[in-house]
């Protein structure tokens, strides 16, 4: 493809080293779709004539049927997707092949195919992550009005509903979905036409281009077009952040898994045994989500690490960028999937959850009714961590103090019995966004109204 200056050939270790053909051939359709479009635009261009684009057009489909029906077969001398194409397509027509090329460098190829391919890896990114959000939400409606004991720091705090904690992992996805669908109008961009570094010497319509391959608009400037590998960095940012968020979810889920909660049990179909230990049943996949995500920053960190320093225009690092954003994907694709099937088939066993709730956890109820008997807030806090105190010291729930120590700790506390209730706890947080079954059933409208707009 470029030995015309060359007299030596490349060392094979070199040759090795340098193709990138083993990773860039599932570039093949969009590398095609360009060529095609490409071959439209020199005609249109006066470059080609109508019958050379067809011939041309006729013969990358060849091409891609080959690769359709898994037969091509690369030589050694197909040093990425784009030479390959071009080399086969010549085996078909001959040396009208070698005038695809005008006008067009490889840079603004693989510029072009890759974000191609990326526009198609978001809409299929996007259906995983709506499928993990639709497992939450089956989970969230089938579980009810149960109430777990909802932890900061891991301890326990204050008594929540079930399903809003399932919602909780919800509203971090939509986030991600929403962060990746906004990187869509930067990859929609066109950068071909840009040639290797200064544009193309020939009248080709970019916007025509634009417009045949299905981008939104075309890139202002040749010597970024063919560098601006900024997209890639944003798409791997927000799924290294959706990878942190499936970690987070799997680590909930596998800390509910365990004997001491006990909280939810996932099916056989999501666990694994011990070789050695006969009872054991691991939550192996979640375990491996939350270990895919340590993959997925990884990528991100690996294109920035590679684009630090790089001077103006294309350099041979680029080539590196396919690997970490194909990996993604692909992590993607194994790991969404495995966890929607995780959450849609565990069961939850509610009264282990109400096993665990316990009077404590609603001490702030008991600041909360002095406040609404007039105590300020700062020393209602106070009387009900001296009650606290005094139940722990005693060995007892809250609720089986004398009533003696309710009044001694104030006045105004007469007739509290109905405050220790988990029920009457949650559905006071009554706030849009609150735990309150009402409060939550809104919010189970809105994510139902999140799924169905795409
Ligand atoms: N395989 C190369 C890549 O992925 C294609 C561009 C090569 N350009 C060049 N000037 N050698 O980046």
């Amino acid at each position: 493809m470029w030995g015309g200056r060359f007299s030596g050939s490349l060392a094979e270790h070199m040759r090795l080293f340098n193709d990138s053909f083993p990773i860039d051939r599932r570039l093949w359709a969009e590398d095609i779709r360009g060529s095609i479009a490409w071959a439209n635009g020199l005609e249109r261009a006066g470059i080609l004539q109508a019958d050379e684009c067809q011939a041309l057009i006729a013969g990358l489909r060849q091409v891609s049927q080959e690769f359709e029906e898994g037969l091509f077969l690369p030589l050694t001398s197909d040093e990425d997707i784009h030479t390959a194409v071009e080399r086969r397509l010549g085996d078909f027509i001959g040396a009208l092949a070698g005038k695809l090329h005008t006008g067009r460098s490889r840079n603004d190829q693989v510029a072009t195919d890759t974000r191609l391919w990326t526009l198609g890896a978001l809409k299929l990114a996007d259906d995983l992550i709506r499928d993990v959000q639709a497992a939450l939400l089956e989970q969230a409606k089938a579980v009810g009005d149960a109430i777990l004991p909802g932890y900061t720091h891991l301890q326990r705090a204050q008594p929540v509903l079930l399903s809003h904690a399932l919602l909780a992992h919800f509203w971090r996805l939509d986030r991600d979905r929403q962060r990746l669908h906004d990187a869509t109008k930067r990859v929609s961009v066109l950068p071909l036409g840009s040639g290797a570094l200064a544009g193309t010497a020939f009248a080709v319509d970019r916007a025509a281009l634009a417009a045949e391959l299905g981008f939104a608009s075309i890139s202002q400037n040749s010597l970024d077009a063919t560098s601006d590998r900024d997209y890639i960095v944003e798409i791997l940012a927000a799924t290294a952040l959706l990878g942190v968020h499936i970690s987070q979810l799997a680590e909930d889920w596998i800390i509910w898994s365990s004997a001491e909660w006990g909280f939810v049990a996932l099916d056989d179909a999501y666990s694994t045994g011990s070789s050695l230990m006969p009872q054991k049943k691991n939550p192996d996949s979640l375990e491996l989500a939350r270990g895919k995500s340590g993959r997925l920053i990884g990528n991100l960190v690996t294109v920035l690490t590679l684009l630090k320093g790089l001077p103006s225009a294309y350099d041979k690092d680029l080539q590196e960028d396919k690997a970490p954003l194909f990996d993604a994907i692909d992590t993607l694709s194994l790991t969404l999937p495995v966890v929607a099937g995780a959450i849609r088939t565990a069961r939850f066993n509610t009264e282990r959850m109400a096993a665990a709730l316990d009077d404590a956890m609603l001490a702030t109820d008991v600041a909360d009714e002095l406040v609404r008997r007039g105590v300020p807030f700062r020393e209602a806090h106070h009387i009900a961590g001296r009650l606290v105190r005094e139940a722990e010291q005693r060995g007892v729930g809250m609720r089986q103090l004398p009533a003696e120590s309710f009044v001694a700790a104030h006045p105004s506390l007469t007739d509290v019995a109905g405050l220790f209730d988990f029920a009457r706890s949650v559905a006071m947080r009554d706030v849009p966004g609150g735990t309150a079954p009402n409060a939550v059933r809104d919010q189970l409208i809105a994510a139902q109204h999140v799924l169905a707009e795409g």
